[in-house]
This record gives C-alpha cells, structure tokens and sequence, in this order.
C-alpha cells in the first residue's frame, strides 16, 4: 500500500526508507537505516522533486501514482544527480513520457553519463536564479555546485517557503513514522547521526556549504526539506543551519577530548587508557575513546568534528605508520579538517616512524596546533615515563581550559 504524508498544503512526501542497507554510498555504517526522500506538488501543473533509490522503487511508484490520482505528471525536478537520488529517473520517464524534466547543463550531462534512455526531449534547462510557475507555487533554482556534486541545486518554492535542499541538511536513520524534526527528540542519537552524515559526505565542502548558506539566507524559509532524514521546519530551523555553519567552518561544537589509538597488543592502548584517566582526574568530562581497528572511520570523523581536541596514538607496522590510523589521517586530509588541537603518541619496538608520519600529517592539515611533547614509547608504557604522561595531560588540560 503507499506511504505518503502531506507535509503542507499540496505538497507531499512520497519518499521510503531502508533499514536494510548495509552501508550509504557502500561504506558508511547504517546502523539506523536511511530515508530517501522525494516530494510531488499538486497546483494547476504537478511536480515531483527528486526521485528515491532502486531499494524503494515499488512502493515509490506506488506513491507517486497515489497522490497523483490519475492526472501527468508535469515536471521532475533533479537537484542532484546521484544514484541514490536518480535510479528512477528512467520509469519516470517511461510512466510520464511527456514530463518535463528540470535541472542544468552538469544534470544533462551526468545523466547521460549513468542511464542510458535519451530522455534528451524532455529537458527543461534552467540557469541559477530562474523561476517556474505551477499555479499557485513557484518554484527558484539555485546552483550550489560542490554540495556535494558539482550539478546540485536547492529548489526554493517562494509561496510557501519551503527549500528543498538536495543532500544539504540531511541525516542518516531512517523515519519511524514522525516526519518532521520537531516531532522527535533530536537528542544526542539524531545529532550524532547528523553529523556523520555532514562531515563524511558534505564534510570537505566547507566554504561550498557557505556560499550555499549565504545565497538563501535573505528568504524566508518555513521549511526545509533534504533529500535524507527528517524536515525541518518553523522553530527549529535555526539549529540545523547554525550546527551548518560551524561544521562548514570547521569550528568546534564543544571543548572536548576524543581519544584514537591503534594497538596491536594492548600496549597503546594502555597508553591511552593511562592518559584518559589522567585527564579526568584533571576535570576533563565526556570524552570519548575509539580503536581505529575496531570503530568505523566515519563515527571518529563524526567526533574529530565535534571536539576541540583529539589525541592520536599508533604503533610503528612495517617501518611505517600502522595502516588503519594512517588511513584515518589520510581522510582526515581529505576532507579538510582544520582548526583542533592535536595530542600524539607512538609506539615502536625496534624503529620509530609512526610518530614521525603522524606528525608529519598534522602539519599538512591547516591551523593543526600541536599540544604537549609527543610521547614516542618503545613497545610498552614504563612507570618511569609517567612524568612525560603527567606532563602531556596537564598541557591538554590547560589548552582546554584556556580556550
Ligand atoms: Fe543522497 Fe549525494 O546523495
């Protein structure tokens, strides 16, 4: 049967989620499912903005037809052009044959790139700032390029005031019959999962999510509309754009310490626990410890943007830095994290390299201060090294509270 929720007068999401899906993108852990989300208008013409998922594309139809209630479709509207998004862009096509499709020179070109229907009759054009008329609602495009493909679009409706946001804003976790952010406690677990969500796939497009937030910040906007998680509307708005423009400039949500170790034995790992305890004898709170070997990248990536502060500590493997920390700099790297204060620990038996790489890493990453000496151990924490432990706790601790 279909599943559909009017979300404002005329205006209905005829989305689906997955809880079956492994991992978003094929590499991002979903612990909680993921919504796809997709909206159809009804005025004098109709249209559908984006399309979901092949996982949902029975009960999307089945949706789509529902709300329709016999009438074409008009317009689909592509504000970006990802598979997720764009897998049933060709049955549309084959069940609307004469509906308009919307987007950009870079929508045109993708598409063509991954589907193979020449829907080339079909294309309606649009440049940044231009409006379409469906009666009663108008709907303005704007280009974002870079959040987080180069063809992306927010489609703004001016009547209502309702942006539709592409990926921008979104969420992991799939909806559990609330639809709105508002009707939900968007506590820790919804915020945790925002974020994972912003900084392992939005996360390198800082100054894009800017610009992107700077174009619409003179409209009203009542609601907002992503193409995953839940809406925001009214009151709430303003938290998720003011979590937006942190996260996008790469500033800290809180002062704070997050822990990563590699260990092969046991042994930087105890390191670790060592200095844990250390800062919270010092009044340190909620900090949060992960072995890279263990927890997935993108939930460190997720806290890396969260805290202030991180400590990193790794054995030397292979003459060189322990594969899996190395990874987790590297993508550090690439999605341009900045602006954190940085602890480093290594540990070697016979040759040093993993705290050379790693702090070699850091420094190419930019506005990266490190505190305290690096500890460089051999093979296991002595007590006679505790002073230089004591030393780097009270270098975090003081960093942290002169912030
Ligand atoms: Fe949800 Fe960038 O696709």
């Amino acid at each position: 049967m279909h599943c559909t929720y009017e979300i404002s007068p005329q205006i209905y999401w005829v989305g689906g989620n997955d809880r079956r899906l492994e991992r978003f993108e094929n590499m991002f852990p979903l612990p909680n499912g993921v919504s796809y989300n997709s909206y159809l208008i009804l005025d004098e013409k109709t249209a559908l903005i984006d399309t979901v998922d092949a996982s949902i594309s029975a009960l999307y139809h089945e949706n789509i037809a529902h709300v329709l209630n016999g009438r074409d479709l008009d317009y689909l509207v592509i504000n970006h052009m990802e598979p997720d998004h764009c897998a049933n862009i060709e049955e549309i096509l084959r069940r609307y044959p004469n509906v308009k499709v919307i987007g950009n020179q870079k929508t045109f070109q993708f598409f063509a790139q991954f589907y193979t229907l020449d829907m080339s009759k079909n294309y309606l054009e649009v440049k940044d700032g231009d409006e379409i008329s469906i009666g009663k609602h108008t709907l303005r495009f704007y280009y974002i390029p870079m959040v987080h493909w180069p063809e992306v679009m927010f489609t703004y409706e001016s009547s209502q005031g309702i942006l539709f946001s592409a990926d921008a804003f979104g969420s992991f976790g799939a909806m559990s019959g609330n639809i709105f952010a508002d009707e939900v406690e968007y506590d820790n677990r919804f915020w945790d999962e925002t974020r994972r969500y912003y900084s392992n796939i939005v996360g390198r497009y800082g100054p894009q999510v800017q610009a992107a937030i700077k174009k619409v910040s003179n409209l009203p906007i009542h609601m907002i509309c992503s193409l995953h998680g839940l809406i925001w509307r009214g009151d709430e708005i303003p938290a998720i754009l003011e979590k937006y423009d942190l996260w996008s400039k790469y500033l800290p949500e809180k002062n704070g310490v997050l822990l990563a170790y590699a260990s092969m034995y046991g042994n930087t790992e105890n390191v670790m626990n060592a200095l844990a305890v250390k800062l919270a004898q010092r009044g340190i709170k909620d900090m949060r410890m992960y072995d890279v070997s263990k927890t997935h990248p993108s939930y460190i990536i997720s806290d890396i943007w969260k805290y202030s502060h991180m400590v990193l500590a790794a054995p030397t493997y292979n003459m060189q830095l322990y594969f899996l920390m190395d990874s987790l700099l590297h993508e550090m790297s690439i999605l341009g994290v900045k602006n954190r204060k940085v602890s480093l620990i290594g540990n070697h038996t016979w040759s040093s390299a993993a705290l050379k790489n790693m702090t070699e890493a850091i420094e190419g990453m930019k506005n990266m201060e490190i505190i305290g000496s690096p500890l460089d151990i051999r093979s296991s924490l002595r007590a006679d090294r505790e002073a230089e432990l004591d030393s780097l706790a009270d270098a975090i601790t003081n960093s942290m509270v002169n912030e």
